[in-house]
């Protein structure tokens, strides 16, 4: 039944006093109480509550409760301590004459009405989000139902499938083990309840803290409301404001934590298959890739390295010289990942050491009884640990030892929904009793329907933090399949097992965006597909896009064909070889994308509105024009076919400003800021000329941002091999005016030294002179670490000029030969140096 409050009067208490809670919510006459609280308001009525304060002047926390007495405990497996404790002054009012109270921080007014409906505005009064009703109460769950306007768009969610923009579509959170989903298969591994609200180039974003089911409807049910709600615990949630998407982001990982830096070699190719069963079959595989001389750096084993599928184990059969194995392929530049999934083998007098230190540090989710609950999943019945407990995240940790001990690099937390086969759920009873116990929250017992959610993340979890105390100077590399909002802490992701068909091709993109919007930059789709046997032009096709996407491995299922790059003969794999070869010379633009991102939650692959919020005059994400297209980092952007299956004319909606080719460094057009979709107006414009590109299989449109220097090395086979040669520069002026900046960020690639100073980081920025001539200036660089380079080759696009002459610091120096741009090399300086090339 619905439950809405229906209030008449508002009595205004002063700061600090008791709030009188009266009965009965029917009583319509009855007065509500006020408490004016330093960082927001607390307004009571009937046996319900509802608090709004501000942790910044840009973020709001909204919780509610309708049983007397029983207000959400402020704990959170997804909010970071600092940001949960966080809290600013507001100023109370102003109290309308419609009697609704609120108060204002420095950048947002919050007024709630009599019948508690929330309205959120900017201080020049725009509406950011307003309740369509006020929150509905079922018997233990609830729904807020917010006022959705017809160009309203929704980015974020995490892994859900489907195109990138969520308006129109409706999603349920329960993490799902769901073998060849489909791009309309909800819900899928993880739950990530956070979206991002775009309109008309504004955005804000809401984080609705609550583990257990939890449901978003973006106006399917009714167009003129969006609405979340969950079937059962705290009614908490945070509002953010932008106004840039990219504020947002930003925001999003203050309040959950960014991606940590990841070690360097987990942004080279990874290949992987399920399974590579024996010695001889891995050692074939990384003898082939080094032979064929396809960079690499990481090389996967799945569940049948394991002695009967038990985790932590070796199954010295298959892999007779383990610990040898595992220090030939460090020799050769491979680190090795070998899956260990949460499931410890139900194996009581075995000599088990997981299942038998387990029961003896009573580390397993148990039966309502007290019992050890069991379930059926690879090794066949296991017990499952219970992560909600910080000595059970401990105690798994330790079981990482004998691995690392050996060499092995990254580990693999797969099944962590967690999937239970034999069962229609899929996963544990609901009844199933966890165990809380974890600083900052309350110690107790809880159902599987609260942790379930969050049961993945908890699991990688215990794996960074335990890899993290044995090897206190080692960035750990964990890959997660399930997670929670804030799971980005601790581990990398990968889409699932998605299926060897274009379409799931196409649907990496949109699904990568929305996890990086979502807090997971380090994310992955199985290049190739898992399921089914890629036909060999696709497996072309996505091993050319996956070397532009975050993490890029090649993965398959057991009893498909091959995946590996060479297996359709050499014309396919000197395609694919040169891909990839592409994604290591560009590893530096990698790389301090990587490290901004740790810093400031920007992903690495970004949607196009989230740099363009502006892009068209509508305000509508360009990229809902631009299917298939894509930034690797903010200055390239992929082209990516949206028919990827046939070779066709396409058209490339290119956001407003200056572009280059990426190939040929050939400057195009400008781009004028005139609504894509609208041709009409855009060939009356005479502006814009659309770029239509057929690409034939060995090509994918690849365009560079006027304004940027891009850092490329010197091509390596691995990134543990020093580059030889000098670090290039590629400058594309931004003809468009405005500013022209680079950046590099270097450090020993593996350790936390950076933390004390050693990295190297040098930003790099470019004019346009009225003359023609372009000056680039080399910032004196910052840290004590030593980069493997002496030079630097600075290389200019887009001069019109056909005889060039170029000064390093006033100097006259000649141009390097032979190079289609004009190119000269400078020595590497630790003061600043200016370039001028005319
Ligand atoms: C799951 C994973 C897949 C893995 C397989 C065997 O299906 O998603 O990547 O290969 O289990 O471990």
């Amino acid at each position: 039944m619905k439950c809405r409050f229906a209030l008449l009067a508002i009595v205004l208490l002063p700061f600090g006093s008791e709030v009188p809670l009266r009965a009965s919510a029917g009583n319509i006459a009855e007065p509500a109480a006020v408490s004016v609280l330093s960082d927001g308001l607390m307004v009571s009525h009937g046996g319900n509550t509802l608090m709004v304060t501000a942790l910044r002047d840009d973020v709001l926390r909204v919780t509610a409760s309708h049983v007397r007495g029983q207000f959400p405990e402020k704990a959170s497996w997804a909010v970071v301590p600092s940001a949960l404790s966080a809290s600013v002054k507001v100023v109370a009012g102003p109290n309308s004459p419609d009697r609704a109270v609120g108060f204002r921080t420095n950048s947002l007014q919050v007024s709630i009405s009599v019948d508690m409906r929330i309205t959120i505005s900017d201080l020049a009064g725009n509406i950011l989000q307003d309740d369509a009703a006020p929150i509905e109460w079922h018997k233990h769950g609830f729904t807020v139902a917010k006022q959705k306007h017809q160009d309203d768009h929704f980015f974020g969610l995490g892994d859900k499938p489907g195109p990138l923009d969520r308006a129109g579509e409706a999603f349920t959170m329960w993490n799902t083990d769901m073998f060849g989903w489909q791009e309309s298969t909800d819900p899928i591994y993880k739950s990530i309840p956070f979206f991002i609200n775009f309109r008309a180039g504004h955005a804000t974003g809401l984080l609705l803290d609550n583990t257990f089911r939890t449901n978003f409807d973006f106006g399917r049910s009714d167009p003129n409301e969006y609405t979340f709600g969950a079937t059962d615990g705290p009614m908490t949630y945070y509002f953010f404001n932008g106004p840039e998407p990219k504020r947002v982001v930003e925001t999003y990982a203050w309040l959950t934590g960014t991606t940590p830096l990841p070690p360097l070699w987990s942004l080279g190719f990874q290949q992987s298959r399920y399974s590579y069963e024996t010695e001889t079959r891995l050692m074939t595989t990384a003898n082939r890739l080094r032979a064929d001389k396809i960079p690499s750096d990481a090389l996967y084993l799945d569940i049948d390295f394991q002695e009967k599928n038990r985790p932590f184990t070796v199954d010295t059969k298959a892999f007779p010289r383990f610990k040898e194995m595992v220090s030939d392929l460090t020799k050769n530049h491979f680190h090795l990942i070998v899956i260990t999934d949460l499931h410890i083998a139900n194996l009581p007098n075995a000599g088990y050491a997981p299942f038998d230190s387990g029961m003896e540090g009573d580390h397993f989710v148990k039966n309502p009884d007290g019992t050890v609950y069991s379930g059926i999943v690879w090794p066949g019945p296991a017990v499952f640990p219970d992560f909600t407990q910080k000595l059970t995240r401990e105690w798994w940790g330790t079981l990482y030892k004998g691995f690392t001990d050996e060499g092995v690099a990254g580990f693999w937390n797969d099944m962590n929904e967690p999937a239970v086969f034999e069962v229609p759920t899929k996963t544990m009873p609901d009844n199933i009793r966890h165990r809380i116990d974890e600083p900052g929250f309350a110690k107790r017992t809880a159902t599987h329907l609260e942790i379930h959610n969050v049961f993945g993340m908890e699991n990688s979890r215990g794996t960074y933090e335990g890899l993290l105390k044995l090897q206190p100077d080692v960035r750990p590399f964990v890959l997660t399949r399930a997670s929670y909002a804030g799971g980005q802490r601790y581990a990398a992701t990968w889409t699932g097992d998605n299926s060897a068909t274009w379409n799931h091709l196409r649907q990496t993109v949109p699904q990568i965006e929305n996890l990086g919007l979502s807090g997971f930059a380090m994310t992955g789709a199985d290049v190739g597909g898992f399921a089914g046997s890629p036909p060999p032009d696709l497996l072309t096709k996505w091993i050319e896009i996956g070397a532009f996407q975050p993490i890029d491995r090649d993965h398959s299922a057991k009893g498909t064909r091959d995946h590996e790059v060479w297996v359709d003969g050499p014309e396919q794999e000197a395609i694919r070889k040169h891909f990839i070869e592409e994604r290591y010379r560009l590893m530096p633009y990698l790389y301090t994308a990587a490290e901004e991102t740790s810093r400031t939650g920007l992903p690495i692959m970004r949607p196009l509105f989230l740099e363009f919020p502006d892009a068209t005059t509508d305000g509508h994400p360009l990229d809902n024009d631009a299917t298939g297209e894509f930034l690797f980092g903010d200055r390239i952007l992929v082209a990516a076919s949206p028919s990827p299956e046939e070779v066709a004319p396409y058209e490339v909606h290119l956001p407003p400003g200056q572009w280059y080719d990426y190939w040929t460094g050939e400057r195009l057009a400008k781009i004028a800021r005139v609504a894509a979709r609208d041709l009409e107006q855009r060939d009356a414009a005479l502006l814009n000329k659309p770029i239509c590109v057929t690409p034939k299989l060995e090509e994918l449109p690849v365009y560079v941002r006027g304004g940027s220097i891009i850092p490329i090395a010197p091509l390596t086979q691995s990134t543990m091999e020093k580059p030889d040669g000098p670090l290039t520069l590629r400058v594309y002026p931004n003809m468009a005016g405005g500013t022209c900046e680079g950046s590099i960020y270097q450090d020993d690639g593996t350790s936390f030294a950076y933390r004390e100073g050693k990295f190297f980081r040098q930003h790099f920025s470019c004019t346009e002179e009225s003359n023609g001539s372009v000056i680039v200036r080399l910032d004196a660089p910052t840290g004590s670490f030593t980069p493997w380079w002496t030079q630097l080759r600075v290389e200019v696009y887009g001069l019109v000029a056909t005889q060039h002459s170029a000064t390093i610091n006033g100097k006259s120096v000649s141009l390097e030969p032979a190079k289609t741009s004009p190119s000269i090399i400078v020595p590497a300086s630790t003061t600043a140096t200016e370039v001028v090339i005319r």
